[in-house]
This record gives structure tokens, C-alpha cells and sequence, in this order.
């Protein structure tokens, strides 16, 4: 009976990847055929281009956005040419319809060996087109899907009859679409080293703004041309400006435009900052754990010099863990804003003269951590991701956009 067990054991393939992880949409690319059925027959190919071809104030607006960067990214591409980094799954959320990789990923597809996850078991995808990977979040990963014929279709809110591609009417599915990249389903762990640590939905089902969607908050309606000369109606902003901070400066620059609003209120008393997560359904910050709001007080006297200086840090900590000794990752602590929540911090100032100046800054990356991911030597396939890197890389990395302020007040206590 031992022999038996031992001789199979010998002989058994590494796991699949449903083996291993279970049924999570993340585990494989959006199977998204490379092209859509056109209504008076043949096809269309996929390419955000493509369609902005026709949808161009679409177009101009996804170019702008975090989803047209989640591959141009120093940071994305510093962490994949990390040698522990699993490509195959970071890419399913970054570059994620099937034509966007150069191989085959399924459920039933192999982990290369039983302890590691780095690489897989793959075939060349036929369906993969050289440069389409560095679309990101692109148009397809949203709307196009199969038809029950195979044929690509495209995945519209409203059923439109006037289009030249085959239209499904599905809201439903283009209001989901959302949540299996942003809470993929908390707290599964890919890794000991390895969390998935994002949960916006659960954030916003558990506060008060349950039941809203995404889209409500983060794809204002505005009044614009669904195509090319078409009369301006009621139609979704496709900007995503979330937390503002853009991956470019002019991204930044342009973030109100594009539709940020902070999340965060702030008014400020003697000795006294109040705290409001005013506008985010959901935490803030959420998403990426390594996201803060760093709050900052400090009380000048009347000739500008500094009598005393506080902060505070709202954010997760963590510790990332040591996969060299197994030790897991683990959050060690969160002071984030919850949906709603209302929190009075008082710095400690001492004297209640002077002036008070409070400066909230939302970082999405510390400098030290941009220093790091500049240094980074990328492989080739990575580098050919993003031709404009080099040049991105040569600029100081202050002109990479880490973090923004988002409040900036005082409040005079009394002549010093
Ligand atoms: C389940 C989908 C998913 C997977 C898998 C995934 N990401 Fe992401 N990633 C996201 C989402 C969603 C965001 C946006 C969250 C935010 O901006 O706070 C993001 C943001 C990022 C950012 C930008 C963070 C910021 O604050 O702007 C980096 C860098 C990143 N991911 C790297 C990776 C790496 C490296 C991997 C693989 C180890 C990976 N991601 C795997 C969904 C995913
Ligand atoms: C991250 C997901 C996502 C991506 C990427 C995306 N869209 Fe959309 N799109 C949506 C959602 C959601 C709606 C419907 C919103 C609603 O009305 O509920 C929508 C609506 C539309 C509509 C219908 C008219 C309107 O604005 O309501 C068009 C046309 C459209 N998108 C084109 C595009 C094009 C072209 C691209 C790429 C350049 C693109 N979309 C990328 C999610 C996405
Ligand atoms: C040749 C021009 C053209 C191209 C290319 C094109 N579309 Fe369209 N699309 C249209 C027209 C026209 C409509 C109908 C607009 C209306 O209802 O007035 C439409 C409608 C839509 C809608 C709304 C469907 C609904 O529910 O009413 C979406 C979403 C959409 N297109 C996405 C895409 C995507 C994604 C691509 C790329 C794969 C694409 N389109 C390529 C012309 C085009
Ligand atoms: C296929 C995976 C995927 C889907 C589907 C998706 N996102 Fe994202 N989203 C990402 C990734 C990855 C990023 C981060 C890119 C980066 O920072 O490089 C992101 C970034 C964002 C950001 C910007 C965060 C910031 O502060 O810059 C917002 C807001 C956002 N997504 C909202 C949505 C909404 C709303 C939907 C549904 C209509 C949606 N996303 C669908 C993967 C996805
Ligand atoms: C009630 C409105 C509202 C809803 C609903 C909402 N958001 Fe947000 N979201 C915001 C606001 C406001 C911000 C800007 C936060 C800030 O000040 O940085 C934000 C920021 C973000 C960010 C950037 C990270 C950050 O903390 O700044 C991501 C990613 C995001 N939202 C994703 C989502 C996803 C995914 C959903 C649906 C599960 C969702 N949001 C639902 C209002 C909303």
C-alpha cells in the first residue's frame, strides 16, 4: 500500500493550476477572442485603437487612464523583473484578454514543478499578437467576449441596434466586470509571501454606501459623442481618476478634469484635525496595501519658525514575510478611513499659539521604494513591454508621480 502511494506520488504531474488554487477568474487571462463579428459579416480586430477608431472620446479618455498604464508602469515592471515574481499572474489583471499573451493559460494548465508557481506548464497562443500586451486594461478586457457561435461580441450597456460589431445587452456583466480584479476575493494567499490583499467591494458592502456600483462613482456620465459625429448624449467618463494619482505628470495635472474628487474631508480646529471619509464608498485608501495618507501638522510662530511638528500615518503595515524561511506575510496593522468614518486626530503641538498648518499627501509610492524600482535591470521581454522606458528611466525620478496633496490649510491660535 506504501509502495503504491510512494510509486504515484513519483510519478504524479505537478499540480494544474485549479489544483492548486481553486476556481478564481484571476488565475487565467479573459478568454476574449482577438476579434469581433461584424454584422454584415466579417471581423473586426480588438485593439483599443481599433475601436477608438470609431469611439474616440472613449478612446481619448481610457489612453489617459491607470488601466491604459497597468503595464507602462516603472513600478509594475521593476517588481515583475523581480526574480519571485510569478509574470504569468500578475499579467492576468495588468495585460489580461487571451491575445495579450504569448501563452496559453487555462485552469487545467500545469504548474512547471509541485513547489514553485514562477512558471507553467504552456503552449504559444495562437491568438497572440506582438505588441497588444502593453494595452493593459484594455477595451476587450471589459467588452468583448464570445458568442455562443465563438465569435468575438461586444458587452454594451444599453442593446444598441445602430452598431456595425455585434452589441450583447448585458449591464449586468459590464457593472461586475469591475470586482474580479479589484476583490478578487480576500485574503487568499497565492504564496506564504504572496497575499491577495485587495477588497474594495467587501469595503463598500459593508459600509453605507452598499449597493452602489463602481461605475456610479468612478465613471461619471458627461455629455458626449458615442462615435464620431454622433450628437452628444448622456454617455460614462472612462478616465478611472481614482485616487489621482496618474501615472504620468500630465495625468496628474489633468486629474480634476478627468474626474478625481477626494475622498477625504478635512477641517481643522485648535489643536484639533478631523478626519472625514467623506466620498469613498469604500476605505480609504484602498486597493494596493502599500497605498497612505500621510497628515502632517506643524505650529509656526508669527515670524515663521517652527515651534513644534506632528503627523500621522493612515494606511496598512505590513510585514512582507521571508519566503527564503517560509515566515508568511502578514498585515500588521490598518488605520484606514472606513467608508463613512469620521476621526479626530490631535496632533501633539505644544502651546496653543502661533499658526497651524496641516498638509494631507496621498502617496501611492515612497521616494526611497521609486529610487529602488528606477535601479531595477529589466530582461528583454520586459523591456519590449515599453519602448519609451529608457527615457522615462533618464528623467529624475522626482518627475515620476508618487503622491499628491490633497488638503492644505492653517488656522491662526493666537499672536506668539
Ligand atoms: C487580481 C488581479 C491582480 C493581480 C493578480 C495583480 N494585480 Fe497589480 N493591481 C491590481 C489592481 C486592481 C490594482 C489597482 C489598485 C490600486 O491602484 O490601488 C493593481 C495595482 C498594481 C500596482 C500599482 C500600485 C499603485 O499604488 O499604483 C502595481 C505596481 C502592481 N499592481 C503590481 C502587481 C504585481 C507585481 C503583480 C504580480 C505579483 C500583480 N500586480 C498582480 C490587480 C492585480
Ligand atoms: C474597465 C472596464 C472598461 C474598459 C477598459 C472600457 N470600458 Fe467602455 N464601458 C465600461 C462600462 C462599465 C460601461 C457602461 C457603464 C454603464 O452605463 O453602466 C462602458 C460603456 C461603453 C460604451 C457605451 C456608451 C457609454 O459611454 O455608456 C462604449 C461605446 C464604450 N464603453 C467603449 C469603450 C472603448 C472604445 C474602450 C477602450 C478605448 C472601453 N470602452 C474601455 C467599462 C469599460
Ligand atoms: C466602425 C466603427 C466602430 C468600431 C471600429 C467600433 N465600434 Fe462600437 N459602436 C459603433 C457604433 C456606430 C455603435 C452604436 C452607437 C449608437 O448606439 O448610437 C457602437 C456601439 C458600441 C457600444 C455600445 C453598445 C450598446 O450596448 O449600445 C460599445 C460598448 C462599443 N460599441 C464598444 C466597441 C469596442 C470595444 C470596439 C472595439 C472592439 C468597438 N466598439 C469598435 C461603431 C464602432
Ligand atoms: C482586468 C482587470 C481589471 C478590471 C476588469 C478593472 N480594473 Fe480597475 N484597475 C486594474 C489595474 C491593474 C489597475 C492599476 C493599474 C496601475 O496602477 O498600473 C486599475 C486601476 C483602477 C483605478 C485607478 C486607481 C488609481 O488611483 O489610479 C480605478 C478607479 C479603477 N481601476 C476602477 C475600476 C472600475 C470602476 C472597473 C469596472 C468598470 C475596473 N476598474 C475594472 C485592473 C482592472
Ligand atoms: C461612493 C462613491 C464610490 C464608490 C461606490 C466606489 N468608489 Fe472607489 N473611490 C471613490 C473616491 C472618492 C476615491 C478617491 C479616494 C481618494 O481621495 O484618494 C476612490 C478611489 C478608488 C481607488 C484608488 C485608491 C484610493 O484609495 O485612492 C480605487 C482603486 C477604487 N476607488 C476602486 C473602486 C472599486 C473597484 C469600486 C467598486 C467595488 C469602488 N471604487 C467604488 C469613490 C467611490
Amino acid at each position: 500500500m506504501s509502495m503504491l502511494v510512494l510509486i504515484s506520488l513519483g510519478c504524479a504531474e505537478p499540480p494544474t493550476l485549479a489544483d492548486r488554487f481553486g476556481d478564481h477568474a484571476f488565475l487565467t487571462p479573459i478568454d476574449a477572442p482577438p476579434t469581433v463579428a461584424l454584422v454584415a459579416g466579417g471581423e473586426l480586430d480588438t485593439r483599443a485603437a481599433t475601436c477608438g477608431g470609431c469611439h474616440q472620446a472613449h478612446y481619448q479618455d481610457w489612453s489617459q487612464s491607470t488601466h491604459a498604464a497597468a503595464v507602462h508602469d516603472v513600478q509594475f515592471l521593476a517588481e515583475l523583473a523581480k526574480p519571485d515574481q510569478p509574470r504569468w499572474l500578475c499579467l492576468n489583471c495588468h495585460a489580461p484578454t487571451s491575445p495579450q499573451r504569448a501563452e496559453t493559460i487555462t485552469a487545467s494548465t500545469r504548474l512547471a514543478s509541485a513547489d514553485s508557481i514562477l512558471t507553467l506548464q504552456t503552449n504559444r497562443n495562437p491568438d497572440y499578437e506582438r505588441g497588444r500586451t502593453s494595452e493593459g486594461v484594455t477595451c476587450a478586457a471589459c467588452h468583448v467576449r464570445r458568442d455562443t457561435d465563438g465569435a468575438g461580441t461586444v458587452i454594451g450597456p444599453h442593446g444598441s441596434g445602430k452598431a456595425p460589431h455585434r452589441v450583447r445587452h448585458d449591464p449586468a456583466a459590464l457593472e461586475g466586470v469591475c470586482v474580479s480584479c479589484h476583490s478578487p476575493g480576500a485574503e487568499i494567499v497565492i504564496t506564504p509571501t504572496f497575499p491577495c490583499w485587495f477588497t474594495t467591494a467587501e469595503e463598500l458592502a459593508a459600509g453605507p454606501s452598499a449597493g452602489k456600483t463602481c461605475v456610479a462613482c468612478h465613471m461619471p456620465s458627461a455629455e458626449r459623442a458615442v462615435v464620431v459625429d454622433a450628437a452628444p448624449r448622456s454617455l460614462r467618463r472612462h478616465t478611472w481618476a481614482g485616487g489621482g494619482i496618474a501615472k504620468t505628470a500630465e495625468g496628474v495635472a489633468t486629474a480634476v478634469e478627468r474626474g478625481f474628487v477626494s475622498g477625504l474631508d478635512v477641517t481643522l480646529a485648535p489643536m484639533a484635525v478631523t478626519l472625514t471619509n467623506a466620498r469613498a464608498g469604500h476605505s480609504l485608501p484602498t486597493g494596493d496595501p502599500e497605498r497612505f495618507f500621510l497628515v502632517e501638522a506643524t505650529l509656526r510662530d508669527d515670524a515663521g519658525a517652527v515651534l513644534a511638528a506632528d503627523s500621522l500615518r493612515i494606511g496598512q503595515t505590513w510585514d512582507w514575510g521571508d519566503a527564503a524561511t517560509g515566515r508568511p506575510a502578514r498585515q500588521t496593522a490598518d488605520n484606514r478611513l472606513t467608508a463613512g468614518e469620521v476621526r479626530v486626530w490631535t496632533p501633539r503641538l505644544t502651546g496653543r499659539v502661533g499658526t497651524m498648518t496641516v498638509t494631507v499627501t496621498s502617496v501611492r509610492l515612497t521616494s526611497d521604494n521609486a529610487a529602488e524600482m528606477a535601479a531595477v535591470t529589466l530582461d528583454a521581454e520586459l523591456q519590449e513591454l515599453w519602448p519609451a522606458l529608457p527615457s522615462v528611466l533618464a528623467a529624475p525620478m522626482a518627475a515620476y508621480p508618487r503622491s499628491i496633496v490633497v488638503f492644505e490649510g492653517t488656522l491662526a491660535l493666537g499672536p506668539t
